[in-house]
């Protein structure tokens, strides 16, 4: 069992020494030898070791004071009880160190351990991302019409009225305009609200070459928001200049289209429609792919759907972009990604791809 501490001041010890002579300051020793002995046996930190040393063995430290307290002994006292204090002194001092490598090995053993992988533990899930519905249905889109021998075009969803509507033959208070009603930066700038702009911007920059044979795809926005329509979508424009253009070519490329989006066998049909950008002009409808044309609840019982708008470029889009319409001429077609995508994988509801919700989009 360690002595209880006694709390007495060096001054105290001093006073005791020169009363009761070198019997005091041995005792003091012994009472120090077994306190640090236990506490350092008791310490588990580098920290609380370090604490030790300075309660012990600094400047103030208590083996410091009694060794000063011995300026009370006599000059015979002293050179034995110098001794001990040394040997006290530098015991203390070698017990600090080797409990000090001791610590350290543990806690470079705490810390191998913390990092030793347990091969037996099951692993873990990782969540790894993968591509939304529409981009690997407009991916799909690219692959087929490049492999036809389109190229990708580009223009900006800033666009300015000119493009979106001037040069395709949308004048200023157009009937036509209403149905592709926009967000308006300024008078001049909107969201574009077709890709077609990118047919005038791309024919402007290559007249007279030819051939033009581009998809343009990109976003586009307009003032709709229902479960078909979204206020931001997608679509691909197509565009075709050469000479002797026609409606063959049109129909051959996009029943080529409809049959590699959506097997063999799937039919198109081209219903007579308006824009003032193309003439003649058609809505592009594939026969339906739940009832196979029979007709069902999907397609209205009419067998058809409708993907695209389309036509033969609008003589004055030539004129306008710099080719001459005499000489030439040119297939254009507009479609909805997400129509494209709803029919794909049977989904009901246009909000659904927007809303994020990956019970959905995992499907
Ligand atoms: C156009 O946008 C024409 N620029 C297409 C065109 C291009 C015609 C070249 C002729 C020549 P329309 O407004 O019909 O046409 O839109 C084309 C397709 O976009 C539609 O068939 C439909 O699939 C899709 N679409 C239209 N509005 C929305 C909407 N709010 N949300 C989702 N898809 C839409």
């Amino acid at each position: 069992m360690a002595k209880q501490r006694r709390e007495l001041p060096p001054q105290t010890i001093s006073s005791r020494i020169v009363k009761e002579g070198v019997q005091a300051l041995r005792d003091e020793l012994e009472r120090l030898r077994d306190e640090f002995n236990q506490k350092v046996a008791a310490s588990k930190e580098l920290e609380e070791l370090e604490k030790l040393r300075v309660q012990f063995l600094g400047k103030k430290g208590e083996i410091t004071m009694l060794m000063r307290s011995m300026n009370d002994l006599s000059a015979a006292e002293k050179p034995l009880m110098g001794k001990l204090l040394n040997e006290l002194k530098q015991a203390a001092a070698r017990e600090i160190e080797k409990k000090k490598v001791e610590l350290n090995e543990q806690f470079q053993l705490r810390e191998q351990e913390a990092q030793r992988i347990d091969v037996t533990l099951p692993g873990r899930n990782f969540n790894t991302g993968r591509k939304h519905p529409i981009t690997l249905v407009l991916e799909e889109i690219e692959d087929i019409f490049t492999s036809m021998g389109f190229q990708i075009g580009e223009g900006p969803d800033v666009e300015l009225d000119y493009y979106n509507f001037e040069a395709l033959n949308l004048p200023q208070e157009h009937p036509a305009r209403d149905m592709q009603d926009s967000f308006y930066i300024d008078k001049e700038i909107l969201l574009r609200t077709h890709t077609s702009p990118v047919q005038v911007r791309t024919m402007q920059k290559m007249a007279p070459e030819l051939p033009v044979r581009i998809i343009a795809p990109g976003k586009v926005y307009r003032r709709d928001d229902d479960i078909t329509h979204s206020p931001m979508f997608l679509q691909v424009e197509g565009l075709v200049v050469d000479r002797d253009i026609s409606m063959a070519d049109l129909k051959g490329t996009l029943l080529l289209f409809a049959r590699e989006m959506f097997g063999e066998g799937r039919e198109i049909r081209l219903r007579p429609s308006f824009f003032p950008f193309t003439e003649p002009s058609a809505e592009v409808d594939i026969s339906c792919i739940i009832c196979n044309g029979r007709g069902c609840r999907t397609c209205g019982e009419t067998g058809w759907l409708e993907i695209l708008g389309a036509g033969l470029v609008h003589p004055r889009v030539l004129e306008n972009c710099g080719y001459d319409p005499e000489e030439v001429s040119g297939f254009a077609f507009g479609m909805g990604v997400e129509r494209i995508a709803m029919l794909k994988y049977g989904i009901d509801d246009i909000r659904l791809f927007y809303v994020n919700d990956l019970r959905m989009l995992r499907q």
